[in-house]
């Protein structure tokens, strides 16, 4: 793995970097050196550095304030501080200003390797997390140039780091989730965990269980103690999904939750402290609910402190050219196809639509124009067939010719989910967006086996 590593080296005894190149280079990793500090931050931005060894005495500026200076310039170099004898203490301030480790002089072959293996370990870590890091931003991204969505976009920017509670509103298939994960990884909060709870799919006191756990022997079957997802989330984000959904008792425990910053688990006697940043989601008239004794009013007034209003697809058309596009591109590779393209008129048809699946339907109408069109450039006629456009007068010969291209086309589609999944029935009915006994009566309509 050694070779993969560029380590300098900053000593002004000529002699030592000479002898730690050699030992170095023997081991495999690229090493350059220099002589003090001003070549070293030079260095520093003309190579890719992994690693720096740096002496704590240098002859133009001293080591701890090359140290500052080199954190300032990029936070992916990690320093293995060199000192003299009687400069330990110095040493420990350098690890305070974000040294990795420090050694000793005389130098010691072993234990120099050894460190700078370790520190290693931890650049690879660092590089994986921050690789990690950069995939969940591509696919959380909120794609759109839209004025409607630049401004959700500043919106976001702007309340990710306040701790106010956030409500988002919008139809279904909008976004908001994009945009509470969003909010969440663009916030102090972004190492912690974010969790989220859909309260539409959790009736009655299963919620509560949900949210904040329970004792053991809280209720027949509670064997054990479990944390509900308020504790899970200490310190993150809890995203609180449809929430006009919840029961009127889950909201007012959730409104002490919130007054308190502590819950108490199912059964349990003891509140327990907890730091969480609670955003919510609705597509519902929360108002309306008030109004009809389903929503309490002081919770609404507590959630909507800051509020997101993602707007429907169909009130920002601008942005279909581009999500269409991005979404066909990324189904076309997700899905080993040769990528495909929109003709100019099928671009036109879309723009012309309603979308009343906002996003979620445009992004599973190019996930099936990617498996199920052959042609290389897609068109009207093309998107037509898969969506099957019912209603538009045709005549009887179309309309069974239709049916049939949209059963030959549901049939490839449903199967290349399902080899996808491994024939993996929930999960492939989940990808599907429908449920696992509509999925089998589809499967049986269409003589799909196995
Ligand atoms: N602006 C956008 N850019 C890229 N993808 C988007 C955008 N908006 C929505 N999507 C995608 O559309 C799908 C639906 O989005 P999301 O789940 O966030 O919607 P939602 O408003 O929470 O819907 P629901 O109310 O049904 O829960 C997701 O696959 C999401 O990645
Ligand atoms: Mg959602």
């Amino acid at each position: 793995m050694s070779d993969r590593f560029n380590i300098l080296i900053v000593d002004d005894e000529q002699k030592i970097c000479e002898i730690l190149s050699e030992i170095l280079d023997g081991e495999g990793y690229k090493t350059y050196t220099a002589y003090n500090g001003a070549d070293a931050l030079d260095s520093i931005r003309k190579y890719d550095i992994d690693l720096m060894l740096l002496d704590i005495k240098l002859p133009d500026m001293d080591g701890i304030t090359v140290l500052k200076k080199i954190k300032k310039l990029s936070s992916f170099v990690s320093v293995v501080m060199i000192s003299a004898f009687g400069t330990v203490a110095l040493a420990v301030e350098a690890l305070k200003s974000g040294a990795d480790d420090f050694i000793e002089k005389p130098l010691e072959t072993n234990r120099i390797l050894t460190t700078i293996k370790n520190v290693l370990e931890k650049v690879e870590l660092r590089k994986e997390s921050n690789l990690l890091k950069s995939e969940i931003i591509e696919k959380y991204r909120i794609l759109g140039d839209s004025l409607q969505i630049r401004k959700v976009l500043e919106l976001i920017d702007k309340i990710a780091l306040s701790t106010g509670l956030v409500l988002i509103r919008g139809e279904s298939g909008v976004g908001k989730e994009l945009v509470a994960r969003n909010l969440h990884f663009k916030s102090g909060r972004a190492a912690k965990p974010f969790i989220k709870v859909n309260c539409a799919a959790l009736p009655g006191e299963l919620i509560e269980n949900e949210l904040f756990g329970h004792e053991k022997g809280a209720f027949t079957g509670a064997y054990t103690r479990k944390s509900g997802q308020f504790e899970l989330a200490n310190n993150g984000t809890l995203f609180l999904d449809e929430v006009g959904d919840m029961s009127l008792q889950a909201q007012s425990k959730v409104l002490r939750a919130i007054e308190d910053n502590e819950i108490q688990r199912l059964g349990g006697t003891k509140p327990i402290k907890v730091d969480v940043r609670i955003i919510t989601a609705t597509n519902k008239n929360l108002q309306h609910l008030i109004s009809e004794g389903h929503f309490r009013e002081d919770l609404f007034h507590r959630i909507n402190v800051l509020s997101i209003n993602v707007p429907p697809l169909r009130q920002r058309k601008d942005d279909i050219t581009l999500m269409a596009d991005y979404f066909l591109k990324n189904a076309c590779i997700d899905n080993n196809q040769p990528l495909k393209t929109l003709s100019k008129k099928a671009i036109q048809f879309l723009k012309h639509q309603d979308w009343p699946g906002n996003v979620r339907e445009l992004k599973h109408l190019m996930e099936k124009a990617a498996i199920l069109i052959e042609d290389a450039i897609i068109d009207i006629d093309d998107i037509e067939a898969i969506i099957g456009k019912e209603e538009r007068g045709l005549t009887g010969v179309d309309r069974i010719e239709i049916d049939d291209a949209k059963k030959k086309f549901e049939k490839k589609y449903i199967l290349s989910i399902l080899n996808k999944t491994g024939w993996h029935i929930t999960k492939a009915a989940k990808m599907l967006g429908i449920d696992r006994s509509t999925l089998f009566r589809k499967m049986k309509k269409l003589c799909i086996r196995k």
